[in-house]
């Protein structure tokens, strides 16, 4: 029998915004926690949208790329539907009035970035073409009637009963509501805000992968976490993003002896693979040699090309055209996640997760560059059609859902939220190694065991684990998942799944004792 309600899609970013406009005019019910364009990774995107466009390259090109990059972990078959959907995908967005640069002849300009082996990038505004993107998206999906938006609401939970999606639990301003629905669209974005130095916005918690697998869903290679190589160092939080299209634009990683580092650890120097870039500053953060971007002779030569950055810079006290700029590793993509089908479905009937929460496999072990914002796109499109074909009913109103409650002693909050951040950058940053991991899944324990259950925090704790016990559990090294005890990959490459049960089972034998329950 079919549930009451019509279609919910959580997360008002690319693949969310995208998954609505495609299911034009079906009706669909957004509930998005922030205002819209705000605190969500598309926004702040500036790199930009892969797409093999230009003269000699195509899709088997990028998807070959991608495939290099992605560490044995990319499902080919999926790659190389992504590559072939990027074109259509950029018309697509064309048509909708998205403003691409161009050049004298009307063809997008396309930029490199690393591990691409051509210019395959399409920018917008230079640096800024999340924004505009989402501007295009957000514009035409308050014009568009089917499209109901739940102000002020933030989903908490997945109701599920016998396997299939019936509700979304809700939190207002004042109380709790119940949302039935036929299908739910996750859209929730990433995770890069469990670490302590990541770019990804505050919202960025993995919220929607702890509503996912505390609903019965499966999720899938959660150790990896690719670390961008350049943040600007300034101490902020989030860190700002220094684009890889710098270095696509020559900029150059120099030490504080003048030492061009990356020449010397990969062919490809500074558009080696993002992991290598990133392990290589990480080393020389750890000698005290002081990694930093020269950008100065793309920002005297070319001076309107990155305004955000330049903007960004200026703000933090650079002048990007005199300045070495510092740099550090910031936590800035999840490849795993929901486990989903190439039609954008999960473990689950009725849910389906879509951009950086869906796990798709063509990312593997590592992203290719400005490969994420094309997934969101060509997944909001597919799931749009799988969803298209079933039909939906009509959207339900909302329902009281009394006795819920959710609460943490305000205090407390944000010093344990700050410690678990700091343990997952010491522990599961970018080196790791047994003895660290498993202290972390030790303290983790701890901090699950001394959380109320159903408060964010929780949530965070335990998708946090639930990375602690995928990476220990991985005795190699692959991509974005680099230990020191085990520095090589393994010669079969496997991806990881677990469940809320198959977690709890495998961290009690890690620890030896139960995983405490309360906390989940
Ligand atoms: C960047 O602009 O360097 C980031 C692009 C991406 O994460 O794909």
């Amino acid at each position: 029998m079919k549930n009451k309600g019509g279609i919910v899609i959580i997360g008002a970013g690319i693949g969310g915004l995208a998954t609505a406009l495609r299911l034009a005019p079906m009706p669909v019910t957004l509930v998005a926690g922030a205002p819209m364009g705000q605190n969500n990774s598309s926004s702040w995107a500036q790199g930009g949208i892969a797409a093999a466009l230009g003269k000699g390259d195509s899709a088997e090109a990028h998807a070959e790329d991608t495939i290099a990059a992605g560490g044995g972990l990319v499902d080919r078959a999926r790659a190389l539907h992504l590559a072939r959907n990027g074109k259509r995908q950029i018309d697509w967005l064309t048509e909708l009035g998205a403003p691409f640069d161009r050049d004298d002849q009307g063809n997008p300009v396309l930029g490199r970035e690393a591990a691409h082996r051509v210019n395959r990038i399409v920018h917008a505004d230079g640096d800024g073409t999340g924004a505009v993107v989402m501007n295009t998206l957000i514009r035409h999906a308050r014009a568009t009637p089917s499209i109901d938006f739940l102000p002020g609401w933030q989903a908490l939970d997945l109701d599920v009963a016998e396997g299939r999606a019936r509700a979304v639990i809700l939190a207002g301003p004042k109380k709790f509501a119940r949302l039935p629905c036929t299908a739910i669209v996750l859209a929730t974005g990433g995770l890069g805000q469990l670490f302590s130095c990541t770019t990804n916005p505050p919202a960025a918690c993995g919220d929607g992968l702890a509503m996912a697998v505390r609903a019965g869903a499966r999720l899938a290679d959660l150790e990896f976490v690719q670390f961008h190589p350049t943040a600007l160092a300034t101490g902020r939080d989030p860190l700002p993003l220094l684009t890889e299209a710098l270095r696509g634009d020559g900029a150059a990683l120099v030490n504080a002896e003048g030492e061009r580092f990356m020449e010397g650890e990969h062919a490809q120097a500074e558009l080696a693979p993002r992991d290598v870039v990133a392990r290589a500053i990480w080393r020389q953060l750890q000698e005290g040699r002081k990694p930093a971007l020269d950008t100065r002779e793309i920002f005297r030569k070319k001076r309107n090309r990155f305004p955000l950055i330049r903007a960004i810079c200026v703000e933090a006290g650079f002048d990007p055209a005199q300045d070495l700029l510092p740099v550090a590793p910031a936590a800035h993509y999840a490849m795993g996640g929901v486990a989903v089908d190439e039609k954008g479905r999960g473990s689950l009937d009725g849910l389906y997760a879509c951009g950086e929460v869906a796990c798709t496999f063509v990312h593997g072990a590592n992203r290719l560059a400005s490969n994420s914002l094309l997934e969101a796109l060509v997944y909001a499109e597919a799931i749009a059609a799988d969803l298209a074909q079933d039909g939906a009913g009509a959207p339900a109103g909302l329902e009281d859902c009394p006795g819920l409650s959710q609460g943490m002693e305000a205090g407390k909050e944000p010093i344990l939220r700050a410690q678990l951040r700091q343990l997952m950058y010491d522990r599961l940053g970018l080196v790791r190694d047994e003895e660290g991991m498993r202290e972390a899944l030790r303290q983790l324990a701890g901090f699950a065991g001394a959380i109320p259950p159903r408060t964010p925090l929780a949530a965070h704790v335990l998708v946090a684990s639930m990375i602690a016990l995928s990476a220990l559990r991985r005795p190699e090294s692959r991509g974005a998942h680099f230990r020191l005890d085990h520095p090589k990959p393994e010669e079969e490459a496997r991806h990881s799944f677990y469940t809320l049960d198959s977690f709890r089972a495998a961290a009690a034998g890690e620890l030896g004792r139960p995983w405490p329950g309360a906390g989940i």
